[in-house]
Formats: structure tokens, sequence, C-alpha cells
């Protein structure tokens, strides 16, 4: 896995940069979920989905039994966009190598809202007509599954993304750690 240099200035996010936010979780696993980009906590932090989405993911991954540990938590850009806006599809070029290195080799790549899955599978349209759904993506040249789902941040004030969610972490639990 390549990461960027601690003073990258790949993209103008550097310029409101604390911390790079770097994948966290099993480095090694089968599974990487791929969230929009670091807010607040994780840029003062480091580290991907530590704060409010962080604690609705984690809260709803272990309802569906599967341990955050057991997967690897990344993001389309390591850097917080300026007030917490969706990054550009340049900044998301610019990180482009870093995510295709996170990805390569696994089994299964979730992709977590909007961001994710415009990025990785060049969709822009409603969530609700994909999420669940399956399909190859081309990672660097590589085939790897794709499933695309609601943001964390989706489920605060909706009930059926959150199930969503969960029926996803849930499949996941089944196929990739029975
Ligand atoms: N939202 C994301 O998409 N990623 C994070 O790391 C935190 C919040």
């Amino acid at each position: 896995m390549i990461s960027p240099d601690a003073d990258c200035r790949l993209c103008g996010l550097c310029a409101g940069r604390t911390n790079l936010v770097l994948p966290s979780g099993d480095r090694d696993s089968p599974v990487v979920l791929v969230g929009e980009a670091p807010g607040e906590n994780e840029d003062l932090q480091g580290r991907p989905f530590v704060g409010r989405a962080g604690d609705i993911l984690n809260k709803v991954m272990e309802e569906a039994g599967l341990g955050r540990d057991r997967v690897m938590i990344t993001n389309t850009v390591k850097c917080r966009p300026p007030m917490n806006r969706a990054p550009s599809s340049e900044e998301m070029e610019a990180c482009r190598p870093f995510l295709v290195s996170e990805l390569r080799g696994r089994k299964v790549i979730v992709g977590l809202g909007k961001s994710a899955v415009r990025d990785l599978m060049g969709y822009d349209g409603p969530m609700a007509d994909v999420v669940n759904t399956r399909r190859y993506i081309d990672v660097g040249g590589e085939k790897v599954l794709f499933i695309p789902t609601y943001h964390p941040m989706a489920c605060v004030y909706r009930k059926t993304a959150r199930e969503e969610l969960k029926a996803t972490m849930a499949a996941v639990r089944e196929e990739f750690f029975p």
C-alpha cells in the first residue's frame, strides 16, 4: 500500500489539513469500506470514522455481527474538504493512486455513500436505485467486487437507509467471514 507524503500537496485540500487520514483496521482484510472524506474529528485524530459517522457505523456493524477490526476502512480522499463539502472529481483523482493501492487484491469493496459510489462506480444517480446491488469494478486493471450502500450519516433520519446499511454489513459478514 502506498500513502501520501506527510507534506502531500497533490491537491488543494492540503491547505486545511491538520492530519492525513490513512486507512485503519485490518490492513490484510479481504473487505474494505470506503467512505467519502475525513471530517473534523478525523482530521484532528488522523483516523477515519472516529466522529459521529463513526459512532453510527460502529453501532450498525456491531448489530450486524461484523467487528470493525475485521475490515479495513478508508476514504476516497485522505484530507478533510473545507466545511465538510464533498470532494471534487479532481481531488479524488489526485488521491486515486493511494486508493487504488489500498483496494487492490481485496475480495470486496463496500462504497459508503454517494461520493464513494461516484468515485469508484462512476454512478451519480439516486442511491436507492443501486444500494446493495453488486458489480465488478476496475481497480488498477484488476476486477474487484463492489457493493454500493448508504453512508452512515444518511442513516440519521432514515430508517430504511440504516436497514440497508445493516443488510450490507450482515451480507459481508456471512459471505466473507463465514
Ligand atoms: N465520513 C466519511 O465519509 N469518512 C470519515 O472518515 C468520516 C466521516
